[in-house]
This record gives structure tokens, C-alpha cells and sequence, in this order.
């Protein structure tokens, strides 16, 4: 079972999710770290990449991943078995709105790059909450891809961005979904929302981050769009290539790329408390 995800499952898909996560660790995974013996739901795990992170920083949490993709989850599992095999998660395959679990099962949540797809994110947030135990927390880290800006800038790039903005909305997601969360999480009935741009800046004397998120891991979004963008009608080949190599300038000496994702918290509210 898959869902219609902008992004693919390709190698590739893998390898850019598996980048992000990685180059990106520190910067999303700061803070968040559970105790010794708490259960914690990953939804929309993907591949593993950010599950690998949550076990390092968490090794006594049980943690349980759920993705709707079987072969995204096959890889998860092969991944942290790999890199952490004293780890303890428990897998399943299934549909976040649909979930095999009792109400307050879990202390805690975690949700990395899945709302921006989704056609109902406010309903996910509220259909999660309820797997909550009260008193527990959620975390939710989406981007935003208006936040992309860059040097030297180029309407031929915007436009490539654009082009990817429209798609996901076609798709039924949001790539402008970070600066949503807030009230997204709000009318969910969380309490205690807080939200802090985690922001992305790469110019050559962070070389790292260059390759890394520049390089390897915003680019590639787009590169595997170009036909859907020429199918949309809105450009022509010529301007697609035109608008991935000034995105690469913007990765070369001289060039600089900014970026922001929201990461928020927020806590499900005590029983007997309205809402
Ligand atoms: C961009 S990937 C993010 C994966 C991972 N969280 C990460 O940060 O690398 C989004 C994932 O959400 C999953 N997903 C989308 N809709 C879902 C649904 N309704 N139920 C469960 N998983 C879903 C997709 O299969 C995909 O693996």
C-alpha cells in the first residue's frame, strides 16, 4: 500500500531523505530526547532516517514507527537493526487516520515531514492526540519551502520552487506548511504549542551544510520533478534546466542558501480539561 507522496519511494528518495536526516540531525533533533521506559509513536517513518536519530538520542524509549509504505518500513527496520541493534521499536504497517492502537497508548510523539503531504494534517493531529495519554507531548517538525531564500538569485530557481509548491498542493499536500503549525496544532486541541524556526544557512564556510542540505538534500526535491513540472504546462525545458542550475550556483564559492523549518511542541491537555 502507498499513497500518492510527491516524493516517490525511489533509491534516490531514500538516499536524499537518509542526507536530510543526517545533515540535519543536530539542528531537528536538539531537545528532543525521552526517557528511559516511555513509549513514543513515530508516524510516517519512512525509511528510518529520522528513527535512527530518535533511538540514538533515546535508547531506553520503546518507540513504535508506523508507516502505510511496506518497503519504506522493510528499510527502516534493516537500518536501525544495523546501526542500533539494541534498540527497541516495534514496527507496523499502517494508515495514520486508522491506527491498531487504544486510546493514550503513548507518552509521546513524533511527526518529521509527514503533515506537508497530507490532505486533512488538522484531522491527523487530532486523530494522534487521542493516542496520547493526557499530559503527553507531541512534536511535529515540517519546512516551508517559502522560506528558501538565496544567492545569487534567480526568477529561473524561484520558479523551479514554485513549480514544486503547486505540485504538492495538486497532490493534496502543503509545502508551505511549517508556518501553519501553530494553529494547526491549536485547533487539534494540543495545549502548550510552541513553535521555533530551525533555520538552515550554508555559504562556503560551512561546507558541510553545502553539500549536505544545499547539495543533496533541498536540490534533489526538485531535479526529480522536472517532467510533472512540464507536464503541468507552466514551463519548458529550457527554463526547468535553467532554474536546477541556479540553484546549484547557489551551492558554488560565492553563493549562499537559507532555509527554515518549524519545529514545534506541544502537550495533549490533562483529562477533564473541555476542549
Ligand atoms: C517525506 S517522508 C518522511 C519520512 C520520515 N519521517 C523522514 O523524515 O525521513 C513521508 C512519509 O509519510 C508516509 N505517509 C504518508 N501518508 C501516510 C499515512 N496516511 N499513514 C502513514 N504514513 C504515511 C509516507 O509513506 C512517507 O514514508
Amino acid at each position: 500500500m502507498t499513497v500518492d507522496y510527491v516524493h516517490g519511494y525511489s533509491e534516490r528518495e531514500t538516499r536524499r531523505l537518509r542526507d536530510q536526516a543526517d545533515t540535519l540531525a543536530a539542528l531537528l533533533h536538539g531537545g528532543t530526547a525521552y526517557p528511559d521506559g516511555s513509549r513514543v509513536l513515530e508516524v510516517g517513518c519512512g525509511v528510518g532516517a529520522q528513527t535512527v536519530h530518535l533511538v540514538a538520542n533515546s535508547p531506553g524509549a520503546r518507540v513504535t514507527a508506523v508507516d502505510v509504505d511496506g518497503d519504506s518500513l522493510a528499510r527502516a527496520r534493516a537500518r536501525v537493526a544495523a546501526e542500533h541493534p539494541g534498540a527497541m521499536v516495534e514496527w507496523h504497517r499502517a494508515d495514520l487516520y486508522d491506527l491498531p492502537f487504544p486510546e493514550a497508548s503513548f507518552d509521546h510523539l513524533f511527526v518529521c515531514f509527514v503533515l506537508e503531504h497530507l490532505p486533512e494534517p488538522g484531522r491527523a493531529l487530532s486523530v494522534l492526540r487521542r493516542l496520547l495519554r493526557p499530559g503527553g507531548t507531541a512534536t511535529v517538525i515540517e519546512g516551508d519551502h517559502g522560506s528558501a531564500v538565496f544567492h545569487p538569485d534567480s526568477p529561473h530557481a524561484r520558479a523551479v520552487i514554485d513549480h514544486q509548491i503547486r505540485l504538492q498542493a495538486a497532490a493534496g499536500g502543503d509545502a508551505l506548511i511549517g508556518r501553519r503549525l501553530q494553529p494547526l496544532l491549536t485547533a487539534a486541541g494540543y495545549d502548550d504549542v510552541t513553535v521555533r524556526p530551525r533555520t538552515v544557512y550554508a555559504d562556503r564556510t560551512r561546507p558541510g551544510m553545502v553539500d549536505g542540505f544545499t547539495r543533496h538534500t533541498f536540490i534533489p526535491v526538485f531535479e526529480s520533478l522536472g517532467d510533472d513540472a512540464l507536464a503541468m504546462g507552466s514551463t519548458t525545458e529550457e527554463d526547468w534546466r535553467r532554474g536546477i542550475a541556479d540553484l546549484y550556483r547557489t551551492a558554488e564559492d560565492g553563493g549562499t542558501f537559507h532555509y527554515t523549518f518549524f519545529k514545534a511542541t506541544a502537550v495533549n491537555p490533562p483529562s477533564g480539561k473541555p476542549r
